[in-house]
């Protein structure tokens, strides 16, 4: 089990963006969607691209590359070129902020 680590506090991510962070050395995603929060690792599976650099569609994250789609949940892979999920990570808000589970 991880530790929670706080992120940003949660209007710091508009409804349907998402912000890229690094948290305890790892580079994250913190997705708003519809005002629930989630996190993904900000790697691409298919060649290492930052998914942030990416978009959300409709509850799914297009990859700018060469367009996987990934479930904003958890980073299941929906489309190719991608063939697998990109981790996803434990989120909780405790007292307005995004706290993050990250393994140690
Ligand atoms: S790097 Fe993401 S689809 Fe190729």
């Amino acid at each position: 089990m991880g530790t929670f680590i706080p992120v940003t506090p949660t209007e710091a991510i508009g409804k349907n963006e998402m912000l890229p962070f690094t948290v305890d050395g790892v580079d994250i995603v913190v997705v708003n969607l519809n005002g629930n929060f989630y996190a993904l690792k900000d790697t691409c599976p298919h060649a290492g691209a930052p998914i942030s650099n990416g978009y959300i569609r409709g509850e799914s994250l297009m990859c700018a590359y060469h367009g996987a789609k990934f479930r904003i949940q958890d980073g299941a892979v929906l489309t190719p070129p991608a063939m697998c999920a990109i981790p996803s990570y434990s989120v909780r808000i405790e007292n307005g902020m995004i706290e993050v589970e990250i393994e140690a």
